[in-house]
């Protein structure tokens, strides 16, 4: 699988941040690594070129005040996360910088994130609108200690304040209302910096009291991405593939997993075995037949755990018996695209009966084939999601722009025309 696209971020971020050299490898090779190290490139970072193959890449880090002003914006693409965890960087770094980005990134919400930042001291310029990138961030350090509660549960917005924490040596506790990805928490506590995380009764709170002066070089193995392994483990359970799919060395954090959990609820049988814990993350292997698939329903207790999967979830359930609901999900529609919008207007083209909610939707399974025109509306997981559902035999469906796949996993259409046994389904 390509590798995790949340821990290539972060331990791109980190390792340039540390003292010394740091050693990665399983890296993802994607538009979203590209943007987020040619950004840490522009701030002083020594990086090299990015493997094609997963193997080793060193990176000659700064030391947590080192990074520069760079003479040109930061285009971080379409990467949502290199953004908003480099707006939690910049913050506590005294550098002057304008971050921008695609057009879906540019329609993202950024306010949440540079909100707590400015209660930190940081100050952030809008160049056209407030909320949306381009922005111009003018870090300062120190930056004053937070304790701040975020209404929605996003790791990103967690992780850009315990990076603010950290570049800019304040304390921090971050409380949210579920737990979210604890991806950052997991690394910097590997790198001997200590971030407490506990259930509390609004929630979920992390705190990192004592950040340090230094970090040390960052030696690091990133496992496959759940969420890239999740469109596979799709195909095969829609009856895709001839035979199971098993997807080998992927992350198995428990914040990330509860795909796993609605794949088995639907009536798939799903087998999971741990390889190893990999610094700090646990990996492994699944594997997923066909399965005869029953709705089910996904509400806001589990939406975390899941958050980048629910289109395929939308996807399963549009060839489930019964209906499939997904409630408490209104963070779908500040993704790469408004996720909600085009699950139920691509489903619809494509002959789905699917009801729309403000946090979520229904969608009515068929039996019918499958056909029609699609929008990727600049989403990789959008046009991922009916790649496979459209690579099912005898649905046939049109994506308009296929290249967007090429931000998370490139090499899905080969990938998908492999498992379907080659006969040149995608
Ligand atoms: C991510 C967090 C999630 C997720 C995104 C990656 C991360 O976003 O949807 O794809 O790496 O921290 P939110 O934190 O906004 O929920």
């Amino acid at each position: 699988m390509p590798g995790d696209k949340s821990l290539t971020q972060r331990s791109l971020i980190l390792a340039s941040l540390a003292n010394g050299r740091s050693r990665l490898s399983g890296l993802l090779y994607g538009g979203d690594s590209a943007s987020t190290a040619g950004a840490l490139r522009a701030l002083g970072a020594k990086i090299g070129k990015l493997p094609a193959d997963g193997s080793e890449l060193l990176i000659d880090g700064v030391g947590l005040e080192g990074l520069q002003d760079p003479t040109l914006d930061l285009d971080l693409g379409n990467s949502g996360t290199g953004s908003r965890l480099l707006l939690g960087v910049l913050a506590g770094s005294e550098v002057v910088a304008r971050i921008t980005g695609d057009t879906s990134l540019r329609s993202r919400p950024m306010a949440r994130v540079t909100e707590p930042l400015v209660h930190m001291g940081a100050n952030f310029d809008w160049s056209n609108e407030t909320d949306r990138l381009p922005v111009t961030v003018r870090g300062t350090r120190p930056l004053a200690d937070l304790a701040w509660t975020n209404l929605v549960a996003s790791a990103q917005v967690k992780s850009a304040i315990l990076l603010a924490g950290l570049t800019g040596g304040a304390s921090v506790t971050v409380t949210e209302p579920r737990q979210s990805r604890d991806h950052t928490e997991r690394m910097l506590n590997g790198l001997g910096v200590l971030v407490e995380q506990h259930e509390v009764s609004e929630g979920w709170r992390v705190a990192m009291i004592d950040p340090p002066d230094r970090i040390e070089p960052v030696d690091f193995i990133v496992p496959g991405d759940i969420s890239s392994a999740a469109f596979l483990l799709t195909f095969a359970a829609l009856g895709g593939t001839p035979e199971p799919v098993t997807v080998e060395s992927v992350g198995l954090n428990p914040t990330r997993s509860a795909f796993l959990d609605v794949l088995n609820r639907m009536g798939a049988e799903v087998s999971v075995e741990i390889e190893s814990s990999l610094s700090s993350e646990p990996v492994g292997s699944i594997t997923v037949g066909p399965t005869e698939l029953q709705g089910v329903e996904v509400g806001s207790l589990e939406v975390p755990r899941l958050i980048d999967e629910l289109p395929l979830v939308a996807a399963l359930g549009a060839r489930a018996h019964g209906v499939t609901v997904i409630t408490g999900a209104e963070e779908l529609r500040s993704k790469e695209s408004d996720r909600i919008s085009a699950m139920v207007d691509n489903l619809r083209a494509v002959g789905v009966r699917v009801e729309e909610y403000q946090d979520g939707l229904a969608i009515e399974g068929t039996e019918e084939p499958l056909i029609g025109a699609v929008e990727s509306r600049e989403d990789h997981r959008i046009t991922m999601a009916f790649g496979v559902l459209g690579a099912v035999n005898p649905n046939n469906i049109r994506i308009d722009d296929q290249r967007t796949v090429d931000v998370s996993f490139p090499g899905f259409w080969s990938v998908i025309d492999k498992l379907a046994g080659g006969i040149g389904r995608a």
